[in-house]
């Protein structure tokens, strides 16, 4: 049968998700825009930046391998042709957005020289490598993406119907 809302997992998998990438904006911001080079605090900014984009990069691999292997509700009730591609489309991108913005901050390491060991020393990055300028510039493509999702999610929730306790928000 059909579930009518996410199972567990794939809930804490959505919002373990969700604050990894709200500590990735708020980490790589301050550690690439804010501190400068001579701050002590600037290495293991970055470094916690790296740690969090492998670990959200292997927790979307886990979700989609669960999501593919287990049965998922259908979208929303009432969601029309235009809405539902556009409800189907955000969320591939989203998808998509993530491994955009971690394989080009690993290919931003590789490229600078450093390996891809997420321990590295910030001194040797070069920001002028394609990935970097992808990563730099994608990163408002990405966060876009997510304020269409947010705005999407509370819109149908004004005036649709409950849609938040499909993904554990509320009691539905
Ligand atoms: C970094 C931020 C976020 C990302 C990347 C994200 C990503 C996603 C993705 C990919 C899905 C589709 C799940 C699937 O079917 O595979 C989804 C569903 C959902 N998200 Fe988010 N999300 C984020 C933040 C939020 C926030 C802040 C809220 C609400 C306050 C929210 C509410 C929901 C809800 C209610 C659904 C279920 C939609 C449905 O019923 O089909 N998300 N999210
Ligand atoms: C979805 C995952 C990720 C997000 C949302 C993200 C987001 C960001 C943001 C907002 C910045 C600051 C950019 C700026 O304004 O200058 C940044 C910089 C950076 N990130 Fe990420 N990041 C992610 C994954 C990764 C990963 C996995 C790595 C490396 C293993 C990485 C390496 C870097 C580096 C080296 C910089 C500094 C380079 C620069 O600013 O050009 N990022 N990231």
């Amino acid at each position: 049968m059909t579930p009518t809302r996410y199972s567990r997992p794939m809930m804490w998998l959505h919002w373990l998700s969700a604050a990894l990438i709200l500590v990735l904006f708020v980490v790589g911001f301050v550690a690439a825009r804010v501190l400068p080079f001579s701050s002590p605090l600037k290495q293991p900014l970055f470094q916690l930046h790296a740690v969090a984009g492998y670990a959200l990069l292997v927790l979307t691999v886990v979700r989609l391998y669960y999501k593919l292997r287990t049965p998922q509700p259908a979208p929303p009730a009432g969601m029309s042709g235009p809405r539902l591609l556009a409800y189907k489309t955000v969320h591939a991108l989203l998808y998509v957005g993530i491994f955009l913005m971690a394989l080009s901050g690993i290919n931003i390491l590789q490229q600078s020289g450093l390996g891809i060991s997420p321990f590295f020393d910030p001194r040797g990055l070069d920001f002028e490598v394609l990935p970097a300028v992808l990563h730099v510039n994608g990163k408002w493509v990405f966060a876009a993406l997510i304020l269409v999702h947010i705005v999407g999610v509370f819109s149908y929730q004004a005036t649709k119907g409950d849609v938040l306790s499909r993904m554990g928000l509320g009691r539905g």
